[in-house]
């Protein structure tokens, strides 16, 4: 079976950009991609060909929050996941554990599936804090939360956009103990993506390690014949 392919478009693309981002998708045969585009395009990139992923959401349903946008109303288009806890969402706009914990109850509530995020910055790497790390992430976003469908990213910020990436033993040790915490701490059993710098070079490498479910690709994704080849190559 393949393994999951998820890609993050981020804040790259512009209107024309997508509608041929989806008609090249659409006419490649290639189906089973989960596309994250910015929330502005999820209605006009809707397929049967592939599912979409909303980039972050707001955790109250709904009310005075000028400019946010709720797993409630992301549910009323049937967004079938959503990522909790970028990288970007956390070191650019601050969002913290518990933010994540709230927002992973509001995924449940809504019947959102969460892509949680979860990955050491440089200087806890160099520390030799990467697993201490990332057990916080994951017990305060999944504390008293009961999901059954949750997909974990594994994203070491100084991999994301780089070019760096950990060695293929790393990944799949550091995949392992996520997996480990999940069942052990938590009763959660669920794949584990890697992202991170991923390339039409590396992912086959990364792809055929044994705990590795799938891939979360940014950069390597804006362009849409690129994110195919990559498919071609897991
Ligand atoms: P890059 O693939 O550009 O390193 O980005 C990874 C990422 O942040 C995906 O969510």
């Amino acid at each position: 079976m393949k393994k999951i392919m998820m890609a993050n478009l981020k804040m790259n693309l512009n209107y024309d950009d997508m509608k041929n981002y989806k008609q090249v998708l659409e006419s490649s045969g290639v189906e089973g991609l989960i596309i994250c585009p910015s929330y502005l395009f999820l209605s006009d990139m809707k397929s049967d060909k592939y599912d979409l992923c909303s980039q972050n959401g707001y955790a109250i349903d709904k009310g005075a929050f000028t400019g946010e946008i709720s797993f409630y109303q992301l549910s009323s288009l049937n967004i079938k996941y959503s990522l909790i806890g970028h990288s970007e969402r956390r070191h650019v706009f601050k969002e913290t554990d518990e933010d994540m914990n709230l927002k992973m109850q509001s995924c449940l509530k809504n019947n959102i599936i969460p892509v949680l995020c979860i990955g050491e910055t440089k200087e806890e790497r160099e520390s030799n804090g990467t697993k201490e790390v990332l057990e916080r992430q994951l017990n305060i976003a999944l504390k008293d939360v009961s999901l059954t469908d949750i997909i974990i990213a594994y994203e070491p910020v100084w991999a994301i956009g780089t070019g760096l990436i950990p060695t293929m033993d790393e990944i799949n040790d550091i995949h392992l103990h996520i997996k480990r915490v999940l069942k052990e701490s938590l009763s959660i059993n669920s794949k584990v993506l890697y992202g991170g710098s991923v390339n039409l070079s590396n992912i086959s490498d990364i792809t055929i390690l044994g705990n590795v479910d799938g891939v979360l690709i940014g950069g390597a994704s804006n362009d849409p014949n690129n994110l195919i080849a990559m498919y071609n190559k897991m």
